[in-house]
């Protein structure tokens, strides 16, 4: 049926899209009418809903855009999004993806949801994730690393959201270390890693990420509106969200395994795109270690982390933290 599925999802482009008779009959001649039957009906179940006009002579399909097809058609990965769990509604992609990952699915299995009606970030925070208008998903990784190395796969994660970005929206978004993406100095993106470890070996990682794709001025709540944007507001233009999450895989499964394999530097690969380096920030600690660090930053270490000199000439490398840029 998958097969089918996708021919179906070709014939009208992904999307709000029609088919017209002759190819109808075309793929009932190579499928049979009851695989066709069969993928519209699959079609339904995922939101999608058809309508007959001309008499017939076409049909017309709306539905979401990234369903498990769309994105395969616009990923090129050997592992990464190959399996895809696409759900309308679900508490937290983070949470499904855990419950997954405890399954043993395989590295790199996707878990998108249209919305998150318990969307998490740090520190506890809420998510805002409304439907279809962002990209909410979680990756699951098995990362041959130290535990102590977690915290480079959020920045390696983050590079890769920015450069996928600026191939597909034409915006660049700049990095502010740990987990943030921003674009006009306001908050486009967040990533939430979240590990599993035991006796200090990691088993899997978490690799949530939150995008604020298509929301419009004026879509945020007030305690936000001041703080986010999305690609929309940024761009003028509704973005194609299949697109930027096959473009994420796909340039975030080479990050990925050449890091794995030491063939990357994620210094360089950051370089260019944080926005932190030369300025004063206050990092505050995980609350075990309940205190804050004041410093200039110097750049980051290839664990991930930052590299902060305080006023009395200390160098302080930071791994865990939430980070405010002080004024200057
Ligand atoms: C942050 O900036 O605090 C991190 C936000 C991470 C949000 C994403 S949305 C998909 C995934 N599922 C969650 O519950 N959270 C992450």
């Amino acid at each position: 049926m998958k097969a089918t599925v996708e021919e179906i999802c070709r014939l009208f482009a992904f999307g709000a899209g029609c088919i017209e008779a002759e190819e109808m009959k075309g793929l009932v001649a190579l499928r049979g009418w009851g695989m066709v039957e069969q993928a519209l009906d699959y079609l339904k179940r995922i939101g999608f809903s058809f309508k007959a006009e001309r008499g017939d002579l076409l049909l017309l399909a709306t539905g979401p855009d990234i369903t498990p097809e769309a994105i395969h058609a616009r990923t090129h990965t050997r592992e990464f999004g190959r399996g895809i769990h696409h759900f309308s509604e679900v508490d937290s992609t983070n949470s499904q993806a855990k419950a997954l990952a405890e399954e043993a699915c395989a590295e790199g299995t996707l878990v998108v949801s249209e919305t998150q009606t318990r969307g998490r970030g740090r520190m506890d925070r809420k998510w805002f994730s409304p439907p279809g208008k962002g990209l909410w998903f979680s990756i699951i990784l098995r990362p041959t690393i130290d535990p102590s190395e977690i915290a480079s796969l959020t920045l390696l994660t983050a590079v890769s959201l920015a450069e996928s970005v600026a191939s597909t929206c034409g915006v660049t978004p700049l990095i502010s270390w740990p987990n943030d993406l921003l674009l006009s100095g306001r908050k486009l993106a967040g990533i939430l890693a979240e590990a599993a470890i035991t006796d200090k070996v990691c088993k899997y990682v978490i690799m949530g990420v939150g995008v604020n794709v298509n929301i419009a001025e004026g879509g945020f709540p007030t305690e936000l509106a001041q703080s986010s944007t999305a690609l929309l507001i940024e761009t003028g233009k509704t973005q194609d969200r299949a697109l930027l999450l096959g473009a994420f895989l796909s340039i975030f499964e080479e990050h990925y395994l050449n890091y794995i394999a030491s063939l990357t530097s994620l210094t360089e690969l950051l370089a260019d795109k944080e926005t932190l380096r030369g300025l004063w920030v206050e990092v505050v600690l995980p609350p075990k270690e309940g205190e804050t660090v004041v410093g200039k930053v110097l750049g980051y270490g290839e664990d991930g982390s930052l590299h902060l000199q305080d006023e009395n000439g200390r160098v302080h490398h930071i791994t865990v933290g939430s980070a405010r840029l002080l004024p200057s």
